[in-house]
């Protein structure tokens, strides 16, 4: 019989996901039983660990790994997180949303587009107007798809020197192959940026470079998102190497009512003017309406209301609109 201490090796190797620990420890203990003439239970704890590391790599399936740790060099370069929000949150166009469940049903369905040898899609560029949705799918397709988001900190991932990008950049594509996650590069125009641009340097062109190769080398499972609100800084060459462009766009009038609706779920709409609403809205992103129904109901709480009226929410849409900035956002460094 193992040991209390092998048994407890074994449960915490287990809890810590260290497959190599698990399988060390339960040869130990094979090898344990051997020494007390236990051979045919010896030789057969060896086999299950052959047999479970033979599995494991014959389906080259790494398992989505609860990381709230990143460790070693990964630690600074990705910010892991589960989220909650589900894609039936979203007040997307029918195209986009389209899009988006295509990709979580393939996800899904992965092991049996790959008994097929087909893969399913999983590299992704998403484009558009602030506010309107990209992060936000990020984090929706890790929900659906079951997977910790990993956030990459571009600012950590590119430095002054391309050698050290080059390496971070390795390790991060490692980690995507060990660690199956949503890897979402937000603002990607910082890596993006056309290479003939003319606020571009040797050094960035060869850090987009870098990228593209080991985009189009990557084969690991998992799931690749880029956002960025930059289309025409783009260099062609990336739009090739995603499998899908999801091009997001401002609310019209129906997305607005119905993003209003949802916010506003749990005040009684009836004296709003939906007409009027989608004219106040015009312009604005989907989070700058999501503001503007939190104002409108912060007013209507403190007032002790139950219902949020018509011309409290043209006016909270309307001090959205005035509150537009010129929107300065962080350009390629030069
Ligand atoms: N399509 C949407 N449906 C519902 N809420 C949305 C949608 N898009 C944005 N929001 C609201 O606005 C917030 C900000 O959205 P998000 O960060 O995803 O925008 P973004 O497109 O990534 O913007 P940016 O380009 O500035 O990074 C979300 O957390 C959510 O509250
Ligand atoms: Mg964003």
């Amino acid at each position: 019989m193992a040991t209390a201490e092998q048994i407890k090796a074994l449960l915490r190797s287990h809890t810590s996901g260290d497959d190599d620990l698990f399988r060390s420890v339960a040869l130990q203990i094979a090898a344990h039983e051997a020494t007390k003439g236990n051979d045919s239970l010896a030789n057969s704890l060896r086999e299950l660990v052959a047999t479970a590391k033979r599995g494991q790599q014959s389906t080259g399936s790494p398992r989505a790994v609860p990381i709230t740790r990143p460790v070693g060099e990964l630690a600074g370069m990705v910010q892991a997180s589960y989220p909650s929000i589900r894609l039936s949150e979203m007040v997307l166009a029918d195209s986009i949303r389209g899009g988006i469940e295509e990709l979580i049903h393939q996800q899904r369905q992965k092991d049996l587009l790959r008994n097929h040898g087909l893969s399913p899609k999983r590299k992704i560029l998403l484009v558009g107007p602030p506010g309107c949705g990209k992060t936000m799918t990020a984090s929706v397709l890790a929900k659906e798809c079951g997977l910790p988001l990993l956030f990459v900190q571009l600012h950590s991932l590119i430095t002054k020197y391309m050698g050290e990008t080059a390496a971070k950049l390795h390790v991060l594509f490692d980690s995507m192959c060990e660690t199956r996650g949503v890897y979402l590069f937000d603002e990607f125009d910082a890596i993006g940026a056309t290479r003939t641009a003319s606020n571009d340097v040797g050094e960035a062109r060869r850090i987009l470079n870098s990228f593209l190769q080991f985009l189009e080398r990557d084969d690991s499972e998992s799931i690749i998102v880029a956002a960025t609100n930059f289309v025409g800084m783009l260099d062609d060459a990336l739009f090739r190497r995603f499998d899908d462009v999801i091009t997001y766009e401002l609310p019209d009038k129906t997305l607005v009512r119905r993003l209003i609706e949802n916010r506003l779920s749990t005040f009684d709409l009836s004296s709003v003017k939906w007409a009027e609403i989608g004219l106040a809205a015009r312009g604005l992103s989907h989070a700058e309406v999501a503001r503007a129904c939190d104002d409108a109901a912060r007013g209507a709480v403190l007032a002790n209301e139950q219902s949020i009226l018509h011309d409290s929410l043209v006016k909270a849409l309307a001090n959205r609109s005035g509150m537009r900035p010129s929107r300065p956002r962080k350009k390629l460094k030069g």
